[in-house]
């Protein structure tokens, strides 16, 4: 369908754009770029305006004319797939019958819900069958809490565990297997960009809530009523078979500023293109954000986390390069002035090539953060000072976090220079003296780096950390302080040394037990006795027994 565009400046500020549009009596107000029309709907531009963000140049919300995000298309039923019959085929029984279950109770309590978001979007994505389903985003076109008690009231199996009436939602275990998270349908309006959105009406029809949502992809409802049925109202179906990640509306962006990173960490884990209008809609934000939003917060904390946790390979390295390359790390601080140099750009995207087999070897050792760790070192590594202190400040990082960053930027060189000394033949001791104090975050990133110049030789380092790990971190002296004080010892930092000494001791095999350690403590005592009475003699001679 044809729409009349009233043309503008590209440059025209939202408000003025948006006056416009009224008085034309248009829907589009466009303008002309490489032989392209694009164009904001005047529903878009009343949004923006509601946030405050009018004086914005109408281009930072302008997509192709042609682009679905203008036209309805979202907001119409365009497929709907039935899984009845297959769903034992695609999930454990044990949520197939939570699954029946909740579609018996919810005839009785005349209602309707969904699974939406990620397990139905990896269903389609995936078509096999997923071992294990956890937490289960559940929507309900009605009222969630009621819906929530009802369930807990007619069935022994589901249980409310916690309820938030200000939110509307409630966190419904099932059995000891899963937990659903309900929540009523909604329409919702952010205050301003990236504030946290507000509801303004709860039990809406399921496309209202569809439209608010990040991605197609992500906007899929599974039906309980109709147990099987997906519902695709925004081509999201169309999107997962040619692998595009689209926005559901043009004010995305800049109402949550996260999806961003949720475009890129989608993009990474399933190997996902941006759509064209969602490329040039995050560019504009980009582009334009910093005049209306800080960056920062929890929510881009978590959603910088979850892309650099992306299992690695060699497409999460394109999207590491897309993030330097189009400015994302902004997000962490849109007034930043700071730009990594060309060799952190390179190392940033090269950090994938090594990591994996990093990762692997040390899999017994790492949990889930240890690639967002290692990367946030990266990221960090070159960053002025200040810089970094407001960085850490504004993504609210863990005092570990903080830590293990600040010790890749002051210990890379001093530890990867000291890395240079190991080699085939080095002493359990020397090998415990090398890793031995250094946060395990920081050698996995200064590992990484050693892998850039010297990969043969990062992994002799790689094997000696295994060994020292399996063998040795946990090595434990049978003495203390305390026993050497009571040896003879006399207190000061002789006793420290001496502790050094004896634990090498215990690395080479030399004293197994406490005996041997006792042992080795006289030895040392009377070596130490025969060295002084020698010193003290004037003419260095050992005195008369
Ligand atoms: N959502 C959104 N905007 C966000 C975050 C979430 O619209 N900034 C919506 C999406 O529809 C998403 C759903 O909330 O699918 C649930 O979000 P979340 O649990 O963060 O992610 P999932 O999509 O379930 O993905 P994952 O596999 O990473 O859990």
């Amino acid at each position: 369908m044809q729409h009349p565009v009233t043309p503008a400046d590209p440059q025209l500020p939202i408000a003025e754009a948006l006056q416009l549009a009224v008085s034309k009596k248009a829907d589009l107000v466009g303008f002309e770029r490489d032989q392209k029309r694009l164009v904001a709907h005047r529903d878009d531009l009343s949004k923006m305006n509601a946030m405050g963000l009018s004086s914005l140049p109408l281009e930072c919300i302008a997509v192709p004319e042609s682009s679905p995000l203008l036209h309805g298309e979202r907001t119409r039923l365009n497929q709907s797939e039935d899984y009845s019959r297959r769903l034992t085929a695609y999930f454990p029984v044990y949520f197939v019958a939570a699954l029946y279950e909740l579609q018996s109770l919810m005839q009785r309590f005349s209602v309707k819900a969904f699974v939406i978001g990620g397990i139905t979007r990896d269903l389609l994505l995936f078509k096999e069958k997923r071992l294990t389903v956890k937490d289960v985003d559940m929507t309900v076109e009605g009222d969630a809490l009621a819906f929530a008690a009802f369930l807990t009231e007619n069935s022994r199996n589901f249980t409310v565990e916690e309820q938030f009436p200000e939110f509307g939602t409630a966190k419904v275990r099932y059995k000891d297997s899963l937990m659903f998270d309900f929540a009523s349908t909604r329409q919702e309006i952010y205050p301003h960009c990236g504030a946290l959105p507000v509801v303004v009406n709860r039990g809406v029809p399921l496309v209202n809530d569809i439209i608010r949502r990040d991605f197609t992809v992500n906007a899929l409802a599974f039906s309980i009523h109709e147990l099987g049925h997906v519902l695709d109202y925004a081509n999201g179906f169309q999107d997962i078979q040619t692998r595009h990640l689209r926005v559901l509306h043009p004010v995305s962006f800049f109402e949550d500023p996260s999806r961003i990173l949720r475009a890129m960490k989608f993009c990474a884990r399933f190997d996902f293109e941006l759509g064209e209008e969602t490329a040039l809609l995050l560019e504009n934000f980009l582009e334009y954000g910093g005049q209306c939003y800080k960056g920062g917060g929890e929510r881009i904390k978590q959603e910088l986390k979850g892309f650099l946790a992306a299992a690695e390979s060699q497409c999460k390295s394109q999207w590491i390069r897309f993030f330097i390359e189009k400015e994302c790390y902004r997000l962490l601080n849109m007034e930043t002035a700071y730009r990594p140099g060309a060799e952190t750009i390179e190392r940033l995207s090269g950090v994938c090539a090594i990591l994996p087999e990093i990762e692997s070897a040390l899999s017994n050792y790492v949990d889930k953060d240890f690639l967002f760790d290692v990367y946030l070192c990266f990221l960090c590594a070159d960053m002025p000072e200040d810089e970094f202190q407001k960085t850490t400040q504004r993504l609210g990082l863990t005092r570990h976090e903080r830590e293990f960053a600040e010790h890749f930027r002051r210990l890379k060189p001093h530890v990867v220079e000291r890395f240079g000394t190991l080699h085939d033949f080095s002493s359990a001791a020397e090998i415990y003296d090398l890793f031995h104090g250094i946060p395990f975050v920081t050698l996995g990133a200064c590992l990484v780096e050693l892998g850039f110049s010297n990969p043969k030789h990062m992994r002799t380092v790689l094997e000696a950390f295994l060994k020292y790990k399996r063998k040795w971190e946990k090595l434990r002296l049978e003495l203390d302080g305390n026993d050497l004080i009571n040896l003879g010892i006399p207190k000061g930092k002789q006793i420290g040394k001496l502790l050094d000494q004896l634990l090498h001791a215990k690395l080479a095999g030399q004293v197994p037990d406490r005996l041997d350690e006792i042992q080795y403590v006289q030895n040392q005592l009377g070596f130490e006795a025969e060295t002084q009475s020698a010193e003290s003699s004037p003419t260095g001679e050992q005195p008369p027994c």
